[in-house]
């Protein structure tokens, strides 16, 4: 076989979608402080850019939504990401200028963090013709972020552990989202400490056990392959939410304001506060949008569908 030999770019750019979770089912703290959890991700057309050039020492600008709420330094996701493959391949001296152009908002629970470190990682294993696997990739990538993995995979997939083992799930058809943006972010670790406080305090008046070892939705799964939206919505679940609730009461109202407008299910999105809400087809996932921004219930309404590929490189230049 004779392979293209390709000369190495100047500039790589990665697009890399935002996720929301159909299900998100969490079961106990684990020794390590992570939860073992079911989730069905699905990645939808929110999407940031990530762009790469050889440079001297690492550098990292933000531009976009939020962009005064991202890290510029080394404690970025995107910045580790590349950190950590430039060890992985033995380029410890390896500088790269890193651009990310957001529109996925942070702390929303929508893995925006997840989605540039996924992006970074392929945009520098391609300026840097490392040729490392999309499975290698995801080794990498889960040791920076739980999402890191999904993020790369895209489509819609069930992830176990605490997130980052995938198995590719079969869905049909497209799903259109209408996504309601907070007022305020809500950090991930305090979302899941106060879903293990409310837990702990049920269990404690004898309303609920412990926290069960979550499973897998099947009618949710069967749904999903019948690509039916009006079947989908009444399943969608996520055990974070009574916890992103009680940390911002007034997501009852984005919610209900969703509901109000006929969304086939209203949930909130992982960890939160995006509240996402899923529509029988485009125009009403538009009517939705209008509707909800009218309300006045939320920060911004981005319309979205799903399922879209994972992590993947937009341009080249040479
Ligand atoms: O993996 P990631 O850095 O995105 O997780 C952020 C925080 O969310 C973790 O530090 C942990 O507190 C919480 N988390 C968890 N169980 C998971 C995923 C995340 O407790 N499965």
């Amino acid at each position: 076989m004779i392979s293209a030999i390709r000369p190495a770019a100047s500039s790589v750019t990665v697009r890399v979608p935002a996720k929301v979770n159909l299900q998100l089912a969490v079961g106990p703290a684990r020794a390590d402080g992570y939860h073992s959890l079911v989730t069905v991700f699905h990645a939808v057309s929110l999407f940031d850019e990530v762009t790469v050039r050889p440079a001297d020492q690492t550098a990292l600008t933000v531009t976009g939504e939020d962009a005064a709420a991202v890290p510029a330094d080394a404690s970025n996701l995107a910045w580790r990401a590349a950190d950590a493959l430039a060890r992985f391949t033995g380029r410890d001296d390896a500088g790269v200028e890193i651009q990310i152009s957001k529109r996925i908002p942070v702390a929303a629970g929508l893995a925006g963090g997840s989605a540039d470190a996924a992006a970074a990682l392929v945009a520098c294993n391609e300026l840097w013709q490392a040729g490392l696997s999309q499975r290698e990739l995801a080794g990498i990538g889960a040791e920076l972020g739980s999402d890191v993995p999904f993020a790369l995979m895209g489509g819609t997939a069930v992830g176990r552990g605490r997130g980052e083992q995938l198995t590719p799930a079969l869905a049909a058809g497209t799903y259109h989202w209408a996504l309601a943006f907070g007022l305020t972010g809500l950090s991930t670790a305090s979302v899941y400490a106060t879903c293990d406080r409310l837990r702990a305090a049920r269990a404690a008046a004898g309303d609920a056990p412990p926290a069960p070892e979550p499973q897998l939705s099947h009618p949710l799964m069967t749904a999903l392959r019948s690509g039916d939206p009006a079947a989908v919505g009444p399943l969608l679940s996520n055990d974070l939410q009574p916890a992103a609730l009680s940390l911002q009461p007034e997501l009852r109202r984005t919610l209900a304001a969703g509901r109000e407008y006929d969304a086939l299910g209203a949930i909130v999105s992982g960890s939160g506060p995006t509240c996402a809400f899923l529509a029988r087809d485009a125009r009403h996932a538009r009517e939705l949008a209008v509707a909800i921004t009218g309300a006045g219930v939320c920060r911004a309404v981005a319309r979205a569908s799903g399922p879209v590929p994972g992590a993947a490189v937009v341009r080249d230049g040479q």
